[in-house]
């Protein structure tokens, strides 16, 4: 609009056109008789002045709605006082029997997590209808109506987990060109979007999810934008009318609409924002931009909520006189403007200090609340200023581990949920579905109970608290009279490692058709003994963010470790019992990094020297040192910072290496990439992982030879820090590259019947002739089939016996019985499957969903299993990875098992003959279980007792 003209209409704040506001008296005589009528029959009727002027007082024609948006436009959001007196759900569905929970040990999430009680809960009418026990009566007549039935024998049951960061539906699985609905490309500024818009119905992850305990999703937009769209919040049963709508968690009363009647009560909307490195992405810009995009974007709404606050305030006491025909509002703008109302919880994608602080100024400077600050992996260092943030701190929403993956997370920290929660914060955790498997989200409040998080907190960090943050604590997250029937029984104490449901109900509707449960031990039925971390914590912040990871002291003389109750170590490809005590204790002897005694007190006692130091285990293990396989682990130092990192192989189905590299005879050696002293190492070697083996990382077809090292070690050139320079020859065979999958497996035939020349033709001899293993990336179980004929094919021509591996694996579980013929090896990576990609779609999820994880599966046959991960961040968290599969495999819980998963197993299949002979040294338990810390490392290779 044209401010300096001499003809002007009024300009309304909003900036409306022209034509809409064209009443007043000194403009209208400048339009034209027929506009005049117009205007007279279509926006305005005359009325008697009520103060009883002669002068008629124009009130537009659709008053009545205007007064009607007005009187609505400081309602807060909120259920009705009387929501939980309801008789039914308005998710109920009729027919649905009602349900009783008996004799179940009820974490109900009241109280600050602190109440536990012991009963049973009635589900009637997709409600909690009752906590406690029934009186006979009551009971009789719910048996008239069909019953169902389950004894929880004393089991654990709390709230349906409630996962407040979710791209399910929108960014669904497995990934395909066609449904990457999470993020528009169309600009940085666009509250107008909404994830319902995109939600795929068909994304297998629904079904996996639930059978991990999961309920309640906000499904956000992605982060390329800084204001990327309005989230929604879902149930993730299927419904009978199989659309979207029908899964919104709050009934839109229609299923041809999301929108409600704002007069029955007033519901929150949920926003998602977005800053630092991820808005660059749409159009390329600085942190400097998006700021000024949020607050050009704030600005605009700003104007527009002042406009209808001035014009509300006017017509509510009935002076019409002067104002617009229409009510001040752009389509475009309403959630941004309901945001600066108070009724928009936003969701703001935020890591570092600056970006923080970017953002907890712009909601001082407009005068909105931010629900909750995500991923967030700085928050723990700036607490005072997320206290000044307009309306309160934003709740935190994390991962408990995954960190380092950019600049943005390079000081993530697993500390940061209790240091926040020590600030009086909100702690929330969080999937970022699909980036981890929201099945999988009580995992990450496990991980935060381990490293300090109280255990009401943790349990809330995925049930009350997000519920509280969502505006959904009236019907989710807690167990109580009233609330939504979203319910899950547990085999274990939930903040045991591997808890996993029993059953799971949403709207009181059981959602695991044939559940797989196997029993599991008594020591799991108890929230963990977790270990002391104050002092890890506490360094963290003194070094903002980047507490040392080196060993306090290496010790070459003598260092006795008493109170130990097992030795464990490695013989032949063999997890052996050096020494139990159980269940008392004894004493170990380590002389320069050799252990030279182990067994009870009176027997190493006299071994002890002058002057040796003495670690107290209280009742932990010594066991051997773990590897890990998979990921980049010492290759890179931030994932996805480039000048960190060694680099990429070319591919060679595509672009020969340089000549002066050697061309087609190019064979890459990852020894010649090694970096050292990487957080992801330090923290890996902290964790009980010894030792790493890595191959180049591959752009494509050909990776290269890989080499084993240790990760305490400070530099390559140190004793012991290469454990053997060459392991094993790498490949992969993978959809959607180009060439082909059958153009890989050709290329495949060709080198191993000696076709390659010059290193590639050497590397490929030495698999034929059995000497090195063929290490190959593939998950799809038809290029495992088309590899193991090619394997039979090279065999019979050339007379050789060749050792290959398949890693990744995700199908191989399909094909157990052929690879156990074939003589093939299998490294499942990651542990727990998911369907990523097309190629890794069938999945043998494990418990509750089938009997058998792959692991399981593939040992049955014969198959020499390991396990390996994909994230180098992983590789601290082997330790879990392999008790948790174990404790999948069901029967007893066998620790030598688990431990070859990433001992012994792997070793042979990745061909390592020597080296890791480092033994851990756990405080307090186990290494495979939650109740223990690794206290020390003893490296006979490299003479010295590392103490942590
Ligand atoms: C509840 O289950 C526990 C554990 O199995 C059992 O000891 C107890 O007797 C059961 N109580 C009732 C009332 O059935
Ligand atoms: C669509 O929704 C409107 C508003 O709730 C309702 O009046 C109408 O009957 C619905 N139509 C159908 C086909 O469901
Ligand atoms: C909690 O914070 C206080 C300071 O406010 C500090 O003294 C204490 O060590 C912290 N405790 C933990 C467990 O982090
Ligand atoms: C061994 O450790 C246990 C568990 O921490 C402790 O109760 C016990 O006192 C310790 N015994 C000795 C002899 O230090
Ligand atoms: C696996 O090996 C065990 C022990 O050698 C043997 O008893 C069992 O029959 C084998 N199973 C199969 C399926 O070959």
């Amino acid at each position: 609009m044209d401010k300096g003209s001499s003809t002007v209409l009024p300009a309304p704040a909003s900036g409306q056109p022209a034509a809409k506001v064209g009443y007043r008296r000194t403009t209208v005589w400048k339009l034209s008789l027929t506009a005049i009528a117009l205007l007279a029959v279509s926006q305005w009727t005359a009325i008697k002045s009520q103060v009883g002027s002669q002068a008629p007082i124009q009130v537009p024609i659709h008053a009545e709605q205007i007064l009607d948006k007005c009187r609505l436009l400081n309602v807060k959001p909120g259920p009705p006082e009387d929501f939980n007196l309801r008789k039914s759900s308005d998710r109920f569905v009729p027919g649905t029997k009602p349900t009783l929970i008996k004799n179940a040990t009820i974490w109900t999430g009241r109280l600050n997590g602190l109440e536990i009680l012991e009963g049973d809960i009635l589900l009637q009418n997709g409600l909690v209808k009752s906590v406690g026990v029934l009186d006979d009566t009551s009971l009789a007549n719910l048996r008239a109506e069909d019953l169902v039935e389950i004894d929880a024998n004393g089991a654990w049951v709390s709230p349906g987990i409630v996962d407040m960061h979710s791209h399910l539906a929108v960014d669904s699985s497995p990934a395909l060109r066609g449904s990457n609905d999470g993020n528009s490309r169309h600009g940085p500024v666009l509250p107008w979007l909404r994830a319902l818009d995109g939600m795929n119905t068909h994304d297998d992850a629904y079904r996996l999810s639930i059978s991990g305990g999961v309920t309640t999703a906000l499904v956000l937009p992605g982060s390329a934008n800084a204001i990327g769209g309005q989230g929604i919040l879902i149930k993730l049963r299927p419904t009978a009318e199989r659309s979207p709508t029908s899964m919104l968690l709050e009934n839109p009363y229609s299923t041809n609409t999301s929108e409600y009647d704002p007069h029955k009560y007033f519901r929150f909307r949920q926003m998602k924002h977005a800053c630092g490195e991820n808005p660059d992405r749409v159009y390329s810009g600085t942190r400097m931009d998006t700021t000024w995009a949020f607050r050009q974007a704030y600005n605009k709404a700003r104007e527009i909520k002042i406009a209808q606050d001035e014009y509300c305030s006017k017509a509510l006491n009935g002076k019409w006189s002067g104002l617009a025909a229409e009510f001040p509002e752009e389509y475009q703008w309403e959630a941004l403007v309901d945001v600066l109302r108070g009724r928009v919880k936003v969701h703001n994608h935020c890591y570092e200090t600056v970006d923080l602080d970017d953002m907890v100024r712009i909601t001082n400077e407009f005068e909105f609340h931010i629900a909750a600050f995500h991923h967030a992996h700085e928050t723990y260092l700036v607490p005072e200023t997320l206290k000044a943030a307009y309306g309160g701190p934003p709740a935190i929403a994390m991962f408990a581990t995954n960190a380092r993956y950019k600049r943005e997370s390079y000081r993530g920290s697993e500390f940061a949920p209790r240091i926040l929660a020590n600030n009086s914060l909100q702690v929330v955790m969080k999937s970022d579905h699909p980036v981890l498997d929201s099945r999988f989200l009580l995992y990450e409040a496990q991980q935060a109970h381990y490293f300090g998080l109280d255990a009401n907190l943790a349990l809330l960090s995925i049930t009350g608290t997000p519920a509280q943050i969502i505006g959904q604590d009236h019907r989710v997250g807690f167990i109580q009279k009233g609330y939504d029937a979203d319910i899950v029984l547990w085999d274990s104490h939930p903040l045991a490692l591997g808890a996993t449901p029993q059953q799971v109900w949403i709207d009181g509707i059981a959602q695991i058709a044939t559940p797989h449960v196997h029993q599991k031990p008594e020591q799991l039925q108890h929230a963990p003994r977790t270990p002391n971390f104050d002092k890890e914590a506490q360094q963290t912040l003194q070094y903002d963010g980047l507490p040392p990871l080196l060993p306090e002291h290496s010790d070459k003389s003598v260092v006795v470790f008493t109170n130990v109750s097992e030795v464990l170590t490695k013989s032949a490809h063999e997890i052996s019992v050096r020494f139990s005590a159980r269940p008392r204790t004894g004493m170990v002897v380590v002389e320069a990094g050799e252990i030279v005694c182990a067994g009870p007190e009176a027997a190493c006692g006299a071994v002890k020297r002058e002057g040796a130091r003495f670690i107290d285990l209280q009742g932990g293990t010594i066991s051997p040192g773990l590897l890990s396989f998979g990921s980049p682990l010492g290759l890179q130092e931030i994932q996805g910072e480039a000048s960190t990192a060694d680099g990429y192989v070319l591919d060679p189905l595509l672009v020969d290496s340089p000549k002066i590299v050697g061309g087609e005879r190019t064979v890459i050696h990852a020894i010649d990439g090694l970096q050292f002293t990487t957080r992801d190492a330090l923290l890996a070697y902290r964790s009980g992982v010894t030792a790493g083996v890595v191959a180049p990382k591959a752009a494509g077809f050909f990776a290269g030879v890989s080499t084993a090292f240790s990760t305490g070690a400070l530099h390559s050139l140190e004793k012991g820090a290469i454990l053997q320079k060459d392991a094993a020859l790498h490949v992969s065979i993978f959809h959607g590259g180009f060439p082909g999958v059958s153009t890989q497996i050709a290329a495949l035939r060709r080198l191993l019947k000696g076709h390659g020349k010059g290193a590639l033709g050497d590397w490929f001899e030495r698999v034929v002739d059995g000497e090195v293993p063929l290490v190959i990336d593939v998950h799809n179980a038809d290029a495992i089939a088309a590899l193991i004929r090619l394997k039979e094919e090279v065999e019979e021509e050339l007379d050789a016996e060749l050792k290959f591996v398949f890693a990744g694996a995700t199908e191989a579980h399909l094909l157990a019985k052929e690879i156990a013929k074939a003589g093939a090896g299998v490294i499942i990576a990651p542990s727990r499957p998911f369907p990523h990609s097309w190629e890794q779609r069938r999945i043998l999820p494990g418990p509750p969903l089938s009997e058998q994880n792959s692991v399981a599966a593939l040992r049955a046959e014969n198959v020499t299993v390991a396990l390996g991960i994909s994230g180098a961040w992983q590789a601290r968290s082997t330790r879990f990875d392999i008790g948790w599969a174990e404790l999948e495999t069901g029967g007893s819980f066998d620790k030598h098992a688990a431990l070859a998963l990433a001992t012994v197993n792997l070793e042979k299949l990745l061909g390592v003959t020597r080296g890791n002979e480092d033994l851990v040294a756990t405080v307090g338990g186990d290494l495979l279980d939650f109740s223990s810390k690794v206290a020390a490392i003893i490296s006979p290779g490299r003479g010295l007792v590392d103490i942590l």
